[in-house]
């Protein structure tokens, strides 16, 4: 196939076969071009400004037992931690004060914080005045519902992989038809819908990969956060390869051409695997970055995969020094929510 005539389609059509996708995937010849005409796209759809999200790490206990995940419930090797109710919302406060503009509240799939108290989190942190992210699993449709009526304004629930039988297999306990419910009911009501998947899954392949591409644009996401697979040596899959950084940048940028207008993090394992792995991310097709406000030793322990970047660092250290490396590459950080602005082709000019 002839790859730049590919690259020309989907930076201008926005649209791709699967067997293109594939072919895209599987050649090493033309990766720089991919990224440059993500990069592209990224400016004319959704500008130069960088959306930060503070990230909050509240809870590190689960009750799933994902084989790719360090929390997994049967890893003993883990500290685990719960911060208190109180402890979130000031947490909430602090990230405001570094000028964050969304809050990411993240967690393992921990029953102890029940509707309740969840929202009680969420409608304190409201009154704050920023957007809040919730990435705490799978959970009902009532109280999904709940969280929304709180307050909360967007969701992350990656698909992990849109192979149903590689899922089920990495996710033992979990159905891919439950996920896709989840996906479902969050979009019908009313959150900013974000998903994803790892890359470099055993057993993945490049057609695969070309499936969750598809299925991200088939369910219209509105922010898609992809990243390396990296294997934790307290799983079960400590001696699988694990994902390349070159591979996971180029299932994104494939992303930014396919759906110009979405979010899109530069994300944490991407620089775990290359030290400039974020800003090379905003280069290639990201908009958004996701610094931790989370403080002291619940950073450590947060550790869904060895080499976890900022785990000695604190909320001061990663506003600053995001705020340089963005500055750097000669690109803004934004003064809004960084909600998605829907553009189509036609309004863009194309
Ligand atoms: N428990 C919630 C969930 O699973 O949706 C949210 C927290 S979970 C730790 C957030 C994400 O971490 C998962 O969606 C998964 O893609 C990612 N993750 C887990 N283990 C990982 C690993 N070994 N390498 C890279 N990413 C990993
Ligand atoms: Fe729990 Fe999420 Fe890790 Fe799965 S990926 S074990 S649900 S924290
Ligand atoms: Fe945490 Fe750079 S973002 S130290």
């Amino acid at each position: 196939m002839d790859i730049a005539a590919i690259i020309a389609k989907a930076e201008n059509t926005h649209k791709l076969a699967k067997q293109e996708i594939v072919a895209l995937l599987a050649d090493d010849a033309h990766t720089q071009e991919i990224f440059a005409a993500a990069d592209r796209v990224r400016r004319r759809y959704v500008g130069d400004e960088v959306h930060l999200r503070g990230l909050i790490e509240f809870s590190n206990t689960c009750r799933q037992n994902c084989h790719y995940c360090g929390l997994r419930r049967d890893n003993t090797n883990v500290v685990r931690y719960r911060m208190e109710p109180d402890a979130i919302i000031d947490l909430a406060r602090k990230a405001k004060e570094y000028g964050y503009r969304t809050v990411v509240l993240q967690s393992g799939e921990d029953p102890y914080y029940t509707v309740d108290i969840l929202r009680h989190i969420i409608s304190e942190i409201k009154k704050l005045g920023v957007a809040v992210t919730l990435s705490i699993g799978e959970k009902s449709r009532d109280e999904y519902a709940a969280y929304r009526q709180a307050g909360a304004d967007r969701y992350l629930l990656r698909i992990e992989t849109t192979d149903r039988l590689l899922y089920e297999d990495l996710d033992p306990g979990m159905s891919f038809e439950n996920r896709l419910r989840c996906l479902r009911d969050l979009r019908s009501l009313g959150y900013e819908l974000g998903t994803g998947c790892l890359i470099g899954l055993p057993g993945q392949t490049l057609e695969s990969l070309a499936d969750d591409i598809l299925f991200f644009q088939e369910i219209d996401a509105d922010m898609i956060g992809v990243g390396p697979f990296i294997p934790n040596p307290d799983t079960p899959l400590a001696a699988a390869a694990g994902g390349a950084f070159t591979s996971s940048l180029k299932v994104m940028a494939i992303i930014r051409l396919l759906l110009p207008d979405i979010n899109i993090p530069a994300t944490t394992a991407m620089e775990t695997l290359d030290k400039n792995g974020r800003m090379i991310a905003l280069q290639s097709g990201a908009n958004v970055v996701m610094p931790n406000v989370t403080e002291g030793d619940y950073r450590r322990h947060y550790a869904l995969y060895p080499g976890k970047i900022c785990v000695g660092d604190t909320p001061a250290q990663c506003r600053s020094c995001i705020t340089g490396k963005i500055t750097a590459i000669g690109r803004g950080i934004s003064t809004g929510h960084g909600f998605r602005l829907r553009k189509t082709a036609q309004e863009n000019g194309e």
